[in-house]
């Protein structure tokens, strides 16, 4: 198989991380001019501080320059710390240290900004004296994304300069601010309306030289006192939203920090806080998903290949992945040709797209003008294959039923024009064999979008055996114009997500009759950080779904697979979950959130009773051991098979669709966090009770034997900077 993790070594790249960059200095009158020169994002690599501190020391030495500017190379200012170096220990100068150096300048140094200032980058700035930013410039301190605080002053300095309020707002939350808001804000003293940052920083050079003004330090500002209610309000709100995520919390714990002690004490705590989220797995995890995001859509089967033309799509079936993907393809700027059966269904799809769009524009996420373009001009509807002749790709959502697919496909083979690609949404056929029916099998592949299509994040990119590369890069490109995590996953019977859920779903099943109640496995898994417990899900997406499959799949079934009864007694009844008010759950007059229903309870005695199984009562660590072995070992199996090319696939496949936990970085970093050997022995024990489901992955016995990891794995293929040694 194509990219087997085995032989992943075959992207293995030497190249060990060295500390780059460097800082210029130029003297342009009597102005000094600091250059940060560190591609792509002038990150505050060592090379980069020991440099700062080298400029710093030149210009208050240098009896010509007067006012020094610090400036980044390229396209952005700085944006931060180098995340790779986090992974070392921490070497001197240290940043804080770097900071505090530019601030006790006697001289004004006045940070010009443009593109980003990030983190560390805007930490900098906030040593500055002064501030100015070009136009369309963003400042921002994201470290919480990180697992992290900013660590230089900037929980310490911002609160000071722009208000406990603004801090709060801003923190927490990572979020960036635009060039106006900041200098509404007091963080930016200008926006300039000079074309460079060099030239604004030059211009604002000249005020502060002509008009004297004096030094104006953070650390020395006093913010306007708040009540402690305030930090209170604002920790019991990003708690919340945190669901365990640690460093929302302590943004706020240190912004609380500034309002109690003085600018020396405040920095000190920080750099405690600091340091004790760096060496957190919730930092490890968030670097390794940052690290992540960026390395899916570098394969090495498409550098270097350019996508075909993507300005109009077809989609066929208006049902409901069909409406979401049409929705989603439309608010993002393309054409889009739906085929449905009839009018009628047509009808649906169109009320179905336009209530979408319409919630998109309450949202504020759509101008008015553009939902009118999609109407009048960007939406076709036909019950005509013919109509497809010119779309450059074609999406198939019709039933999952490969009969009905294969039809499709031949229909699409004799109408769409020679190089479209031809896309099929299935959550679980075999795309080979419905690329077989078509004369251009190089020109079809899976593009697997999640529901609600136009809202959820991920695409599994589904290669089949013969799918040419330029398909594939034209997926990833579909991907990113629609503003999807795009993924690439090979074939098999779900895909990499919906195999591994299959697998984790048939653990907790084992769970529940062995024992536990499905309300307890939901909490357990609440409480790691889901946003819903895997039977609350299923009562969401409809019970009917999984009955239809466990009848379809029947015949062809393992003997030696221990099938479980309850769901499908449930579903006898008539309970498919919220649609029908009953699941695992009831649903009083149509409340989303529903309360346990202890029929289930009842239905399951019998069960046990029936196959004389002593209920045994696990405990919550249990129940989640079991649970995330099943997980880690089937996607250990999609790795191993290349399914999936890389451990970290995996683990963005699972945060971006299936709503794990990014602060736990995926179920492969996740993994090894815990320790494979400590996982795969779990699984030695459990295949004692049933030998057929648990069976070892032999990547996980592999990379025990030879004490490697996933991360090892990520490492190398390469593409992982984060991993990478
Ligand atoms: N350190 C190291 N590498 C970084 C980096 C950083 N802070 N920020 C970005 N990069 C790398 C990316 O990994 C990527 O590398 P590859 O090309 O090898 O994949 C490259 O720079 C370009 O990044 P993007 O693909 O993200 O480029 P973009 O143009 O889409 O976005 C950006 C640019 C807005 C700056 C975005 O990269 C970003 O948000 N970066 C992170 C900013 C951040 O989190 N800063 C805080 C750092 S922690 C800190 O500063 C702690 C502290 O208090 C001292
Ligand atoms: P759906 O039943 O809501 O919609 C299917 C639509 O296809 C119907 O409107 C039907 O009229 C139309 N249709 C059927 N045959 C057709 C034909 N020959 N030509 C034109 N239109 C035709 O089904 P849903 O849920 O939208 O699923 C569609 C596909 O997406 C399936 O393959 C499914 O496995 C997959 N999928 C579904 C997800 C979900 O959560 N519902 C998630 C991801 C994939």
């Amino acid at each position: 198989r194509r990219g087997s993790a085995l032989c992943l070594r075959e992207f293995r790249v030497s190249s060990s991380i060295k500390s780059s960059g460097q800082v210029s200095y130029e003297l342009r009158g009597d102005v000094a001019v600091m250059t940060v020169s560190n591609a792509p994002v002038n990150a505050l690599s060592l090379a980069i501080r020991q440099d700062l501190v080298a400029r710093i020391k030149q210009f208050e030495e240098d009896e010509a320059a007067k006012v020094a500017v610090i400036v980044g190379e390229g396209k952005v200012f700085i944006a931060g710390a180098d995340i790779r170096e986090f992974k070392r220990p921490a070497t001197e100068p240290h940043l804080p240290d770097v900071i505090d150096g530019i601030e006790a300048c006697t001289k004004p140094v006045i940070a010009a900004i443009h593109g980003v200032a990030l983190g560390g980058g805007l930490e900098v700035a906030l040593g500055c004296h002064f501030r100015v930013g070009v136009k369309g410039a963003k400042v921002g301190l994201p470290e919480v994304h990180l697992g992290i605080i900013p660590g230089a002053g900037g929980t310490q300095r911002l609160p000071r300069l722009a208000g406990y309020e603004k801090a709060l707002e801003m923190i927490p939350s990572g979020a960036p601010i635009g060039a106006d808001a900041a200098k509404a804000a007091g963080i930016l003293d200008d926006v300039s309306d000079e074309a460079d940052a060099v030239a604004a920083g030059l211009a604002f050079a000249r005020s502060v030289i002509d008009n004297g003004t004096p030094l104006r330090r953070c650390s020395e500002l006093v913010a306007p006192a708040v009540d402690a209610q305030v930090f209170a309000d604002a920790k019991a709100a990003v708690a919340k939203r945190a669901r365990g995520q640690k460093s929302p919390v302590v943004c706020v714990e240190a912004i609380e920090v500034a309002s109690q002690t003085s600018f020396a004490d405040g920095m000190a705590k920080e750099r405690e806080m600091f340091m004790e989220l760096k060496n957190s797995a919730q930092h490890r995890a968030l670097a390794h998903a940052f690290f992540a995001d960026r390395a899916l859509g570098k394969l090495p089967e498409i550098e270097g290949i350019a996508p075909r033309t993507l300005k109009s799509i077809g989609v066929i079936g208006g049902g409901t992945m069909g409406a979401g993907i049409a929705t989603g393809a439309l608010m993002n700027g393309l054409s889009v040709t739906l085929i449905e059966r009839d009018d009628e269904a047509l009808g649906r799809a169109k009320a179905t797209i336009a209530k979408n769009v319409g919630g998109a524009v309450k949202k504020g996420k759509l101008s008015a003008e553009q939902e009118q373009r999609i109407f009048d001009k960007a939406l076709s509807l036909s019950t005509d294959y013919a109509s497809l002749s010119e779309v450059d790709l074609v999406v198939e959502a019709v039933f999952e039923d490969i009969d009905v697919k294969k039809q499709v496909f031949e229909k699409l083979d004799a109408v769409c024009k020679e190089g479209a690609v031809l896309a099929t949404n299935t959550s679980y056929l075999d795309v080979n064999a419905i690329a077989a029916v078509t004369k251009r099998p190089q020109d079809v592949i899976g593009l697997h979008f999640f529901s609600p299509a136009h809202i959820m994040k991920l695409l599994e990119v589904v290669v089949a055996d013969k799918t040419a590369p330029d398909v594939i890069a034209t997926g990833f490109q579909l991907g990113k114009i629609m503003r999807k995590i795009a993924v690439r996953a090979g074939v098999c019977d779900g895909f990499i997500g919906n195999r591994i859920l299959a697998t984790y779903r048939a653990a907790a099943d084992a769970i529940v009759v062995d024992g536990s109640t499905p309300f307890e496995v939901d909490d357990v898994m609440l409480e790691f950080g889901f946003p819903m417990g895997p039977y609350a899900v299923a009562d969401l997406a409809g019970l009917d779904i999984g009955w239809a499959t466990r009848k379809r799949k029947a015949p062809t079934r393992d003997p030696r697979e221990r099938y479980f009864t309850f769901a499908d007694r449930m579903c006898e009844q008539g309970w498919f979950g919220q649609k029908t008010s009953k699941g695992y759950y009831v649903y009083e007059d149509g409340a989303r959130k529903g309360t346990p229903n202890p029929a289930v309870l009842d239905i399951l005695t019998e069960e046990r009773k029936e196959k004389q199984i002593n209920a045994q009562n696990l405990s919550k660590e249990q129940i989640l051991d079991r649970y995330m072995a099943a997980m880690v070992n089937e996607a250990a199996k999609v790795v191993e098979e290349g399914i999936a090319l890389r451990p970290l696939d995996v683990d963005m496949t699972l945060i971006y669709g299936y709503g794990f936990p990014r602060w736990r970085g995926g179920p492969m970093q996740y993994a090894d966090e815990i320790g494979l050997e400590k996982i795969l022995s779990n699984i030695k024990a459990y295949a004692e009770e049933d030998g057929y489901f648990w069976q070892p992955a032999k990547l996980l016995e592999e990379l025990v034997a030879s004490g490697r990891s996933f991360a090892d794995l990520n490492a190398e293929s390469g593409n992982n900077s984060a991993a990478k040694k």
